[in-house]
């Protein structure tokens, strides 16, 4: 008997940049998926940490039909009342001195813009980035790429400089008066969910104040409560002067997010940065529901309790698990070597998580609750 695989249309037609997670999800509800077959999968990977209020919220879906049955899309040469509301609570969401958001599609358009703005507002070039982050796909956000793999793409943008991540003196020693922006991924998550401490942070925030540059935090994984505050920085007090965000801001629908500080925005002109899509109302309604839903449910808060019933539960478990990095639930599981192969067996049983270096990778829904939590621990205690 010869074994033939079935080959997709997807995997015909589709341009082959993406290893594939060993199953196909037709049918999601809250934290959990099922396959054709019926099959359920409990949801800690999230769809890559964008399933923010879990699949098919009923009150993003009834949103989104309700907009497209209106108005499916008219560009930023108009207004609509739904951006407004969007833009409105992503503010209220943000830091209080970050007043404006401009909208766009995704997390590396977000720090396209983020960048621009440092460099309009300084007037200089220098964006200092740091080893292990990552920003997105683009050409500019492959330059401030700390992940060598990804930047295969040469030459790339000029004005870029890599620091090591989490060294205070190497920023002391980098942040000058030639420097528009310190770029940072706060919690590092491709890298596999490494953090720095408060110090460093603070340091950031005032190297970069004293010498006229901005920081930018990238929240594209850690805004909207994700990480147990609203805001990551709000973890250590620091307020950055860009924050950009994208994953689950519209559950599910492309957007990208740039909060902008009042000052930075004054110098921003009619013309000087544009998106067909961003902000279009269909995208926008969604948004503006998953707010709704996450301030409602004060997600920050039920993030940083179920991180510790995570952490308390792992370190009850032993080997392979060996402990927990990252904050609130977006949690790197320590594995050491073989998180893929762990990350596939998981799958099998049930359970689906990402992996990075070292790490089983979680970024469920934030409108988990423990039982989930439970659920989860159960899985990883029979799988090892
Ligand atoms: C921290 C971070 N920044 C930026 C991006 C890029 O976002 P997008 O794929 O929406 O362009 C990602 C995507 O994984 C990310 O994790």
């Amino acid at each position: 008997m010869t074994l033939t695989k079935t080959v997709t249309k997807e995997e015909t037609y589709q341009l082959r940049t993406y290893a594939k997670m060993g199953f196909e999800p037709v049918r999601g509800e809250g934290p959990c998926l099922w396959d054709a077959a019926g099959k359920r999968y409990l949801d800690f990977y999230g769809g890559h940490a964008v399933a923010s209020t879990g699949h098919c919220h009923p009150e993003v879906v009834a949103a989104i039909r309700e907009q497209a049955g209106r108005l499916l899309f008219y560009s930023n040469a108009v207004p609509h009342a739904v951006r407004g509301e969007a833009a409105e609570a992503l503010v209220a969401f943000g830091y209080p001195g970050l007043t404006q958001v401009f909208l766009t599609n995704s997390g590396a358009e977000a720090n396209e813009a983020a960048m621009k703005m440092a460099r309009k507002f300084t007037g200089r070039e220098e964006i200092l980035f740091t080893e292990g982050s990552f920003h997105g796909r683009s050409l500019a956000a492959l330059s401030v790429c700390g992940i060598p793999k990804y930047r295969s793409f040469r030459p790339e943008a000029p004005g870029t400089r890599q620091i090591p991540f989490g060294d205070l003196g190497a920023l002391k020693a980098a942040v000058t008066e030639k420097t528009a922006a310190v770029l940072l991924e706060p919690v590092q998550s491709v890298a596999g969910m490494r953090t720095a401490d408060a110090a460093y942070f603070r340091t950031a925030r005032e190297l970069t104040a004293k010498q006229g540059a901005c920081l930018i935090f990238d929240e594209v994984q850690t805004a909207l409560g994700r990480t147990g505050k609203r805001m990551v920085g709000m973890h250590w007090g620091v307020e950055p002067d860009l924050a950009t965000s994208a994953k689950g801001v519209a559950s599910g629908l492309p957007i990208g997010v740039t909060w902008i500080h009042e000052r930075i925005a004054k110098t921003i002109a009619l013309g000087d940065h544009g998106s067909t899509f961003g902000g279009g109302p269909v995208v926008c309604a969604a948004a503006a529901a998953t707010l709704r839903i996450l301030s409602r449910e004060k997600v920050w808060e039920s993030a940083a309790r179920l991180e510790t019933r995570i952490r308390s539960g792992i370190a009850r478990l032993g080997a392979p698990y060996a402990g927990v990095r990252g904050l609130g639930l977006l949690l790197g599981i320590e594995v050491g070597g073989g998180a893929a192969d762990l990350a596939r067996r998981l799958l099998e049983a049930g359970l689906v998580v990402g992996e990075g270096p070292g790490v089983l990778r979680l970024m469920p829904p934030l409108l988990l609750k423990e039982e989930h939590v439970d659920e989860m621990l159960a899985i990883l205690a029979k799988t090892r």
